[in-house]
């Protein structure tokens, strides 16, 4: 049922929605914190500016006071202010139930700033689903600094992934009760490209090496991200959903919507599922490690006891639960630190109960699992220091009996780090021990340093990636005798844990890029020889500067392509590649349509028709075009008895080349 308010709003192209709808499955919500670098333009869904006097459909989220006011306006000059708030989590909330279709990108914007007086602080943007009587919180916009002097801009993308009876975006604070103002709100559909089924799938390309994986979310078993998911894919990795902040926030209150969901997509579709994590030093709830009276447990025997009596108990329900489901378990994550002479890393497990943690987490996950192969997982194991510390614990681990089966290898590295050699020498190091090794969490930092940023990716550093990619891969081959698989740390570059680790900025550290198409790296994979010289991901200021043109001849390439099309209406893509010597900043497109086609919406550009002539400029982020760049643009169009291709493509009146 549609909410009895009035407030702008603009919907999908009917077809669009509905094949939108056709895409509906099983899961949960997906938050993103960053939109897309490479997406296209979003088509407006909903807004609200408040100029018309009224709420327009905001409400206060329990008791506080929701009005339009005067006293500042982002644009116009009207605002909503929340004001009377008694705690953080209160704030404006829109409810989005009837606007968001599942498994579809939308990017939610808001602007905010503080009411007069108040102090510093942080907002964020969330959105409640609720379902079954129990809510689920996700972050679509992270804890941002706001002031009452100047409107801050709050915008991500999210997918909804699953049936819910109530759904709503709201702003609240990191602490504290501030009054606050709102404005400009709108919710955006985010096109999306379709994925491609041309090219090779990894993981037949891998078939006679190894098992290759990806870490998921929620979001990657729905819609797109889902068919590649399968296309390319042995295995997976619930990124978060089986860690212990996720299974049991509370003493024996235990949670398994989101590992059931992503467990059951695994093996309802034929992947093999690697169990992560069941101990570690992060994403594990304070409780763990405190009386129930609250005061931190130390190490005396009585707290001791209490320390693994909990972990056992939670390992016998997590494990238990998913029993041959889950062949591969990280037992334990992250326990070297090899700035320690003992090479053991003071965590609170390992301050109240020194090395019995792991042997009691290794003897329960046998009992419940026996035929389970039990990881001890780390990162920087390329590093000799740690490397050696890991060895260390390993072969003292089993020489006890502990069943350690298996060693990973996360492999978070970057463009320029580590050697081929050093990441060979990671390899031999374990072979001796007799254990299996697994590539756990690769992914390939586009970053060599925290202080870079780039709102794009420079082609220079999606080249160098292609080589890394091309090269560590065909040192893993050839150890495919030792490695029993290799897992990504993620699918797509559209949502990577990069993007907010170690600083926030957009990574695009993966296979895939943003619209879920093949990127060189996944070239250097499955055939280096087709790696992109001249990546061009779009056109920047940003791009290489090493972009070389393609050719000699000052003139423009355009491929044209329908990526979908009904009666009455199609949606298509344009892309011009400058192969001329000279930039085209500030470009102008133009092209005819033979058949009377009329182009009612377009994004990453400003379309003007007239009758068949159609003229395209830049936005503000994409008209720099230089020798060797890339633009692309789509859109929605009208078509009448035909519907064929445009012709006259010309790049600031130069003809172009089509193909
Ligand atoms: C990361 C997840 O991908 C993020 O979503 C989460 O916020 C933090 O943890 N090493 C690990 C993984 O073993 O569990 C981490 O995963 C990445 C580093």
């Amino acid at each position: 049922m549609r909410a009895p308010w009035t407030r702008r709003r603009r919907l999908l192209p009917g077809l669009l929605a509905l094949a939108c709808l056709a895409t509906v499955a099983v899961a949960a919500a997906v938050p993103l914190s960053t939109p897309s670098a490479r997406a296209a333009d979003p088509v407006p869904v909903l807004d609200a500016t408040f100029e018309d006097g009224t709420t327009q459909g905001f409400r206060p989220r329990a008791g506080e006071t929701v009005a339009v006011s005067t006293a500042v306006a982002h644009g116009g000059t009207r605002s909503l202010l929340t004001s009377g708030r008694t705690a953080s989590w209160q704030g404006p909330a829109i409810d989005l139930l009837d606007e968001m279709v599942e498994g579809t990108r939308y990017t939610l914007t808001v602007w905010v700033r503080l009411a007069a007086g108040e102090s510093p602080g942080q907002v964020r943007l969330s959105v409640q689903r609720d379902s079954g009587g129990t809510s689920a919180y996700d972050q679509v916009v992270g804890d941002t600094a706001v002031t009452a002097d100047a409107w801050v801009r709050l915008s991500g993308t999210y997918v909804l992934a699953h049936d819910v009876d109530g759904l709503s975006a709201y702003v609240e604070t990191a602490g504290g009760t501030a009054g606050l103002h709102l404005d400009d709100f709108t919710m955006a559909y985010q096109p999306t490209r379709p994925v491609q089924t041309d090219i090779p799938a990894l993981r037949e390309v891998l078939a006679t090496d190894f098992p290759i994986g990806a870490a998921i979310g929620n979001r990657q078993i729905i819609g797109d991200q889902a068919v590649l998911l399968r296309r390319h894919f042995d295995t997976v990795t619930p990124g978060n959903a089986l860690k212990w902040d996720a299974t049991q926030p509370t003493e024996g209150a235990f949670r398994w919507a989101d590992a059931d969901t992503q467990v059951g997509f695994a093996t309802g579709n034929g992947l093999s599922v690697r169990g992560h994590t069941l101990v570690w030093h992060q994403q594990t709830p304070a409780w763990v490690f405190t009386d129930t009276d609250g005061t931190p447990l130390t190490s005396d025997p009585a707290d001791k006891a209490l320390l693994l009596s909990r972990l056992e108990a939670h390992i016998r329900a997590v494990v238990g639960r998913y029993g041959d489901a889950i062949g591969v378990w990280d037992v334990a994550n992250e326990v070297i630190d090899e700035n320690q002479s003992d090479g053991l890393r003071r965590s609170r497990w390992y301050e109240i109960s020194g090395l019995d943690y792991l042997r009691t987490a290794f003897r329960v996950a046998r009992e419940v699992a026996p035929t389970a192969k039990l990881y001890i997982n780390d990162y920087n194991t390329n590093v000799p220091a740690k490397r050696d510390k890991l060895r260390d614990l390993v072969t003292r681990l089993r020489a006890e009996g502990v069943p350690v089966d298996g060693v990973g290898h996360q492999m978070h590295v970057n463009v320029q780090w580590p050697s081929i050699a050093e990441t060979e020498a990671m390899l031999q190091a374990f072979i001796p021990l007799g254990v299996e090794q697994q590539v756990t969490e690769m992914d390939v930092s586009i970053y060599v340093a925290n202080d870079e940023s780039f709102p794009t990716p420079p082609a220079d550093r999606l080249l160098t990636q292609a080589y890394r990619y091309r090269d560590l891969f065909a040192l893993y081959r050839r150890y495919a005798d030792e490695l029993t698989s290799v897992t990504l740390w993620g699918l797509a570059d559209d949502d990577t844990w990069l993007d907010t680790f170690p600083v926030a900025r957009k990574d695009a550290p993966l296979l895939f890029d943003t619209e879920l198409q093949a990127k060189s790296a996944y070239w250097g994979i499955v055939d280096p020889t087709r790696i992109d010289p001249t990546p061009t991901p779009t056109a920047s200021p940003t791009a290489s500067p090493t972009a070389t043109p393609t050719t000699g001849l000052d003139t423009c390439r355009a491929t044209y392509t329908v990526t979908n099309q009904w009666p009455g209406g199609f949606q298509a893509s344009l892309r011009i590649t400058n192969t001329g010597v000279a930039a085209h900043d500030g470009w102008t497109v133009r092209w005819r349509f033979p058949d009377g086609q009329l182009v009612s919406q377009l994004w990453n550009g400003t379309v003007r028709q007239d009758g068949p002539e159609v003229t395209v400029t830049p936005t503000s982020w994409n008209s720099a075009l230089p020798a060797g760049g890339t633009v692309e643009f789509g859109f929605l169009a009208g078509w009448k008895t035909s519907n064929n291709r445009p012709v006259g493509f010309t790049l600031d009146g130069l003809t172009c080349t089509t193909g």
